[in-house]
């Protein structure tokens, strides 16, 4: 292997590693200011009135989760078993840029994942809608 080829790759894996980041931080700064009020800063919720997002099950399906942030939920929803029942707000002042990072970060910190959600992924989600 020619040695600009490995400082190619190297450098590439980084560029990726470095928007990740860049989406993680961000993300961050979103859940804090819009969702932590509810969710907790630890994303553990808040007795049976706010689901944890740590750990919760509702994860496994992304699409719905990127629903639910631009559009809100209503009705009965299970998370680990357990029943809540009150309206979460629409957060329609999101761009798709700033889902796909408090997606990114909730699915990083407490989701298991070491991988980016895309603008394109969350524009895909909501397009349908
Ligand atoms: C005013 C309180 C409130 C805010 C702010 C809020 N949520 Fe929620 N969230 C809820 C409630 C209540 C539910 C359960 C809805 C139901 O019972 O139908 C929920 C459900 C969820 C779920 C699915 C269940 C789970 O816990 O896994 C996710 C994921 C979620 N919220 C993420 C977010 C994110 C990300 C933000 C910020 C962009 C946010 N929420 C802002 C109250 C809130």
């Amino acid at each position: 292997m020619g040695l600009l080829f490995v400082i190619l790759l190297s450098s590439c894996q980084s560029a990726d590693k470095i928007k990740l980041e860049q989406y993680y931080i961000g993300g961050k700064e979103i859940f804090e200011a819009n969702c932590a009020n509810c969710h907790q800063k630890d994303g553990k919720g808040l007795q049976n009135l706010y689901p944890p997002i740590a750990g919760s099950d509702y994860l496994q399906n992304k699409s719905q989760v990127i629903l639910a942030i631009k559009y809100g939920l209503t009705g009965e929803i299970k998370v680990n078993g357990k029943v809540y029942n009150q309206p979460m707000p629409a957060n329609s002042h999101l761009q798709n840029l700033d889902i796909a990072e408090v997606v990114t970060y909730i699915y990083n910190e407490w989701g298991n994942e070491q991988k980016l959600t895309t603008v394109e992924e969350v524009e895909e989600v909501l397009k349908k809608k």
